[in-house]
């Protein structure tokens, strides 16, 4: 999408979400930028809205070395990144004093204290202490994959729908802030967990955590990536190609109509398109980790003015008219029309020849698309063979060279086997 014009008065981007005020949408997510009060000073400063600390726990946490591994594709850097590292390595007291630093220097932007501990007790103190330090709100720590969840936290509770509703009940019975709870991914269904936040009292949910996920292994030392002395483990996935199940996942509980919180979105955003996309699809905020730990917070400035602009040019007046706009867009794989149809169109002025609309069609398609006829370099396409799939369009190397043209047919009767009788437009 281009980048739209910016407004002469630019829209105020405040969000209150369940009761956590910011002045923007654009939060840092609980990672390594969230660490240090040096660090969300300088992230404030660059023009992030809120943050939500590096999880806090009792219990020191040893890190291993080393702990990331990245998935890039040619230029390309990071478009996955798989992560063994724990929660913060600092105690409570220490991540408290740090918080407090920020809240005085900041007190309009939103800090979040994320944590994760073994007790009812352990939960229930360390909120006093979050509070005392000025917090905004708490962020339950249900999804940490690794590490953690061996102890029976992280991902091991959020994946228990009864843990999920008990903890969250523990917190909310000792604290009036706002209490968000984070979700793992980690799941073959994430309403019944989104369900059980909202039975256990949560204001809000966050979502989603990282992916389980193995990074790959180097073939010359047979020793799977990231490793510790020649040895690996399983590690968290982030960064953008989460994003797809990431949004999945925060539209699933939005569009559901028994789930009523606001949702902070995460897991691969790292632009204003894709935070846009996070809110149209139920979003109220979204949360960046993986994008920051790539470039850096300086990020956020093309954000704040890109979303800034589009809201304009698509006469919103605020972040929460965007929020939830697509969500009666998705519907049930029913619901949709079997008798709408596309065809592909190849524009001859720009087509180089390559033949590859060609060869996956013929290979792996529909063997929708014939060669280029003697003479020319065009392949053609076959209308009444062509299902309207898009393969063509997605692998084709220039932009905008096939397109796919609504040529649905006036009368359905001409494809009958495009009724299904279970489409509610059957006609
Ligand atoms: C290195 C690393 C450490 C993380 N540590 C935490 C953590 O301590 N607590 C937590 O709730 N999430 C943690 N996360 C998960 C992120 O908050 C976020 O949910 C996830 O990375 C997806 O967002 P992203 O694609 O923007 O990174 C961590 C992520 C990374 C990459």
């Amino acid at each position: 999408m281009m980048m739209p014009q910016q407004s002469l008065n630019p829209i105020n981007l405040a969000v209150n979400v369940a009761g956590v005020q910011a002045p923007n949408p654009f939060w840092l997510a609980s990672a390594p930028p969230t660490n240090t009060a040096y660090q969300l000073l300088k992230a404030f400063e660059a023009g992030w809205g809120g943050a939500v600390w590096k999880t806090l726990t009792n219990n020191p946490i040893v890190n291993v070395s080393s702990r990331y591994g990245a998935w890039g594709l040619g230029k390309h850097k990071l478009i996955g990144l798989n992560n063994l590292e724990l929660i913060s390595e600092k105690s409570v007291a220490q991540n408290c004093a740090e918080i407090a630093q920020v809240k005085t220097e900041f007190p309009n932007h939103a800090v979040i204290a994320s944590f994760m501990f073994e007790t009812k007790q352990e939960w229930q103190e360390a909120v006093k202490a979050c509070e005392q330090a000025g917090v905004d709100g708490f962020e339950l720590n249900f999804g940490c994959p690794h590490g953690m969840c061996e102890r029976g936290m992280g991902s091991t509770v959020g994946q228990n729908t009864a843990l999920v509703e008990e903890i969250t009940s523990w917190v909310k019975a000792v604290t009036r802030k706002p209490v968000f709870a984070k979700l793992t991914p980690n799941v073959t269904d994430i309403i019944p967990v989104g369900m059980a936040a909202q039975a256990g009292g949560a204001d809000a949910v966050t979502l989603i955590n990282t992916l389980n996920s193995v990074m790959g292994v180097d073939l010359q030392t047979l020793a799977p990536q990231p490793t510790v002395g020649g040895y690996s483990s399983h590690g968290g996935y982030s960064g953008l190609a989460v994003k797809p199940i990431a949004l999945h996942m925060v539209s699933q509980l939005a569009m559901h109509p028994h789930f009523h919180l606001p949702i902070s979105g995460v897991g691969g955003v790292g632009t204003w398109q894709d935070a846009a996309e996070f809110l149209a699809l139920g979003a109220s905020s979204v949360q960046v980790a993986t994008a920051v730990m790539h470039r850096g917070f300086s990020i956020i400035k093309p954000m704040l003015s890109g979303l800034q602009a589009y809201l304009a040019e698509k006469r919103l007046a605020s972040v929460s008219e965007l929020s939830g706009i697509s969500v009666s867009k998705l519907v049930a794989w029913e619901a949709l029309d079997l008798n709408y149809q596309v065809k592909a169109e190849i524009n001859a002025e720009t087509c180089i020849g390559c033949n590859l609309c060609y060869t996956v069609c013929d290979d792996a398609a529909y063997q929708a698309i014939a060669p280029a006829p003697a003479g020319t370099i065009v392949p053609v396409i076959l209308d009444e063979a062509c299902v309207g799939c898009n393969l063509c369009s997605h692998v084709c190397p220039v932009t905008d060279c096939i397109t796919m043209v609504n040529k649905t047919p006036a009368s359905a009767d001409v494809l009958p086997w495009m009724k299904h009788p279970k489409n509610p437009r059957h006609r």
